[in-house]
């Protein structure tokens, strides 16, 4: 009988014009700025402090300037005297952070009746936040970045779980993304498709970050082609105040508007740069809610857009705009920026009389306009973490934040005119990153007619309709398709049918594609397992153990494929290690059973069934 792959294989020719993963992107950047191209590189804040030291010394002040650095105890701007270790009761464990000369640790362990049955230290790497509102801690495995479970609420003076840990406690394998270090960083070297694999890490945003790679201009420079930037503008470098505000404010909101960002084809994060429009690279969703007025953390520049002072300065009809920069000087600090500063911003445009409050209140809040008109209010996503409200209003006319009304929809807070293909992703990711809320997978199935291949994929995906994505896979060519989810999806629908060899057969692809995807690689070798090819899944692992050696799912299918090798010693030692790491590993204490199953050893046996029952029953 032919494998039913090869019959697939053979079929792709006669689709060939009809579709493949990619789409050729429509959007053409024509920009004067030099800088834009691709051969420009970035050189680092280091080589823009010989000639601009003003700018540099005050920046590195900044929380921008301090937002990433290693874990040492000068960044650190956490407490750590007196304190007592955080507990999460959903998972029984708790956390302590403490230093060990000058290297920073935590440590996880579990207490039954005054016993330490499980601990667990690992060492931090990176403290993530400037310390204005937090630090956060990372650590890293052979380039793999991962968040640890401990945060430090500055307002509030705390220790606690960190942002979304409350929820669902992912321990120390929360996978940080090039998505979340390119909002927090200057621009960082990802290993293409491996999660959150990188070959460089800087730290701290840099001046390329708001001024787009400093190759050109310095070179320029250096060569004694100097501007008068007084009244021209020097297209080696960008510098913000020269665009127009729509592209102004771009610069800013390709990290200050945070919610669902959906990339557009082809495009990755690391793409955009500062005077380039930044929906030809991403949109940013959020649902909309009846009547609601809640704001997040990173909602600065949506906010803002909301208010009349944004909204009737900034139009065809208005020469003087409302930006970020209209009021802040990224530079310097809001820390160190005197409050008049902002009051003048708004006396710019109104004057103190035409502010309709009484002349008692007024001067009751020293004339300080942003105290009413941009009062400090808690945002929802994070806790314990207050900032001031970017919509100026007129106080008390915003109804108090609402308990979440009707969702109505999504909307994209950066295009008006977003096109149904954007919003049926949108819809799809945020049907993901929801847990999984009906609302959302209705409304894409509402536009699915827009969505190509890919993209059904996904929905269909998303529905558990393998069928259809089976169908739609035969019309793919594998080496084609540089999306690695989607040739994932498709091998995954295979095996939701238990046609592994059809599976194997795009798990090879994607490997090829994502080698160093741990998860993708993983999941291949399962498949090498379920077809008796053990020695390929064996090779496979020790792969992903050289690129990772505390990977628990390698490590559980390590002890896996030993055991069905009938090598008794590795599986034990493999599935023992994996215990350490994750002390509820359901997978790696059932082989450890089948292991204690097949030497006899009944006392073991029982305690480990008694475990896993224990484990079952939670
Ligand atoms: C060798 C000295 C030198 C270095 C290094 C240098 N600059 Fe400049 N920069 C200048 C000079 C001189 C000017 C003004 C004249 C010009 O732009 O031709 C300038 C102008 C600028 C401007 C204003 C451009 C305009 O049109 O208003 C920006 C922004 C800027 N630099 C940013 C940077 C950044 C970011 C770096 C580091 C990547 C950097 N510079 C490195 C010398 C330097
Ligand atoms: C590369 C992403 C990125 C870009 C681009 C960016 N920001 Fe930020 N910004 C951040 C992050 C992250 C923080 C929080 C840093 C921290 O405190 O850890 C921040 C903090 C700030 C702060 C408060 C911190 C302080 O000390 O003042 C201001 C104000 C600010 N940004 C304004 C701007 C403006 C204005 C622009 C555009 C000209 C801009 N940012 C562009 C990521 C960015
Ligand atoms: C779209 C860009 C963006 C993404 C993605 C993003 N952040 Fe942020 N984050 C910001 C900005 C901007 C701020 C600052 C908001 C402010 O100061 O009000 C911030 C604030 C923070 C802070 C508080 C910093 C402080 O001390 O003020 C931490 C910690 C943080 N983010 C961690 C993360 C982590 C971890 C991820 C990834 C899992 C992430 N962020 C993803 C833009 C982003
Ligand atoms: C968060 C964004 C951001 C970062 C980071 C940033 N800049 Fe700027 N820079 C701006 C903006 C916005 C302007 C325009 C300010 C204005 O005129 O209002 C500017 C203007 C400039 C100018 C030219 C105009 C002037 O005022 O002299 C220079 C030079 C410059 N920046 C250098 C730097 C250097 C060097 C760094 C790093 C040490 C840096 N910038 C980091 C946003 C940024
Ligand atoms: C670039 C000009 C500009 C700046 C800067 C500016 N505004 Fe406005 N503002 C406007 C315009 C235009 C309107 C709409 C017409 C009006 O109500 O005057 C407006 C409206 C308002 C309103 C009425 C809001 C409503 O919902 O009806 C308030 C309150 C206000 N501004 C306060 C401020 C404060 C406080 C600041 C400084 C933090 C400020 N504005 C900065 C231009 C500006
Ligand atoms: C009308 C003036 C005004 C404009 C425009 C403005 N800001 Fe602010 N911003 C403020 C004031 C006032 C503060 C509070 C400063 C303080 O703490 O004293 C602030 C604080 C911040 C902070 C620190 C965290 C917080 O909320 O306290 C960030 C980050 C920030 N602004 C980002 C932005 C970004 C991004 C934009 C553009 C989308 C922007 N701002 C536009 C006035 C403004
Ligand atoms: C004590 C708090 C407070 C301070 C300080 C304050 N305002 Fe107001 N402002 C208000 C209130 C309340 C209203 C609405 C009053 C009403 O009911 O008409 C208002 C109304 C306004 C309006 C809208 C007028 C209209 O109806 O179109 C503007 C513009 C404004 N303020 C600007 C300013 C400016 C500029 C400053 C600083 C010089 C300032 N405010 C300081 C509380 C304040």
């Amino acid at each position: 009988m032919i494998p039913r792959w090869k019959i697939i294989s053979l079929s792709v020719g006669v689709f060939l014009f009809l579709l493949t993963c990619k789409t050729k992107s429509s959007d053409t950047d024509t920009t004067n700025y030099l800088n834009h191209h691709d051969s420009v590189d970035y050189v680092g804040i280091q080589a823009c402090r010989p000639c601009h030291s003003d700018k540099y010394d005050s920046f590195v002040h900044t929380g921008m300037g301090q937002s990433f650095f290693h874990a040492t105890k000068e960044k650190s701007v956490a407490n750590f005297e007196g304190i007592e270790a955080v507990y999460d009761s959903k998972t029984d464990l708790y956390y302590f952070p403490f230093w060990n000369k000058d290297s920073l640790y935590f440590r996880e362990f579990r207490l039954k009746n005054g016993d330490t049955t499980h601990s667990l230290v690992k060492k931090i790497d990176y403290i993530i936040g400037s310390g204005q509102h937090t630090n956060s801690h990372l650590y890293t495995e052979n380039g793999y970045l991962y968040q640890a479970p401990l945060t430090w609420y500055s307002q509030k003076q705390k220790w606690d779980l960190p942002p979304g840990f409350e929820n669902e406690n992912s321990r120390f394998s929360r996978k940080l993304d090039v998505e979340c270090v390119s909002c927090h960083n200057a621009m960082p070297v990802y290993t293409p498709n491996s999660g959150n694999r990188f070959e460089h890490i800087p730290l701290g945003i840099d001046c390329e970050r708001c001024h787009g790679p400093g190759e050109a201009h310095i070179n320029k420079i250096k060569s004694g082609d100097i501007t008068d930037t007084s009244t021209s503008i020097d297209y080696s470098i960008v510098n913000p105040a020269k665009l127009s505000w729509q592209l102004q404010m771009d610069v800013c909101q390709r990290c200050h508007l945070q919610g669902n960002a959906v990339l557009k084809s082809g495009k990755r994060f690391i793409d955009f740069r500062p005077g380039m429009k930044l929906t030809d690279y991403f949109e940013v969703f959020l649902p909309e809610y009846e009547g609601d007025h809640s704001f997040i953390m990173a909602s600065h520049a949506e906010r803002l857009s909301e208010s009349q002072c944004f909204i009737q300065s900034n139009n065809e009809s208005n020469d003087k705009n409302v930006t970020c920069i209209s009021c802040h000087n990224p530079h310097i600090s809001v820390n160190s920026t005197p409050k008049e500063k902002f009051n003048n911003a708004c006396k710019s445009c109104h004057t103190q009389e035409s502010c309709t409050e009484t002349e008692e209140q007024l001067k009751l809040n020293a004339y300080n306009c942003v105290s009413c008109h941009m009062p400090k209010t808690s945002a929802s996503d994070i806790p314990h973490v207050a900032i001031h409200d970017h919509k100026i209003s007129i106080p008390g006319n915003e109804e108090s934040p609402s308990e979440e009304g009707v969702l109505i929809g999504l909307k994209s807070i950066n295009n008006y005119n977003t096109s149904d293909l954007t919003l049926l992703r949108a819809y799809i990711s945020k049907y993901e990153k929801s847990g999984n809320n009906p609302f959302f997978i209705h409304e894409a199935e509402k536009l699915l007619d827009a969505g190509n291949a890919e993209v059904k994929i996904h929905y269909f995906y998303n529905t558990e309709q393998y069928s259809e994505i089976i169908e739609l896979a035969s019309t793919l060519i594998p080496k084609e398709c540089d999306d690695p989810w989607t040739l994932m999806r498709i091998a995954r629908s295979y095996m939701h049918n238990e046609q592994w060899s059809s599976s194997e057969f795009w798990l090879d692809s994607l490997a090829s594609l994502a080698p160093f995807n741990l998860d993708f690689n993983n999941e291949r070798a399962i498949v090498k397992m379920r077809l008796k090819k053990l020695d390929d899944a064996v090779s496979i692992l020790n792969i992903l153990y050289e690129l990772q050696p505390n990977y628990e799912t390698t490590l559980v299918n390590l002890g896996r494929v030993y055991f069905l090798k009938d090598n008794l010693g590795l599986a034990k030692k493999h599935s023992l290690k994996a215990i350490l790491l994750n002390p509820d590993s359901k997978d790696a204490i059932s082989t450890l059973r089948d292991i204690y199953l097949a030497t006899g050893d009944l006392k073991s046996l029982e305690k480990i069934t008694k475990k896993l029952n224990d484990l079952s029953a939670n």
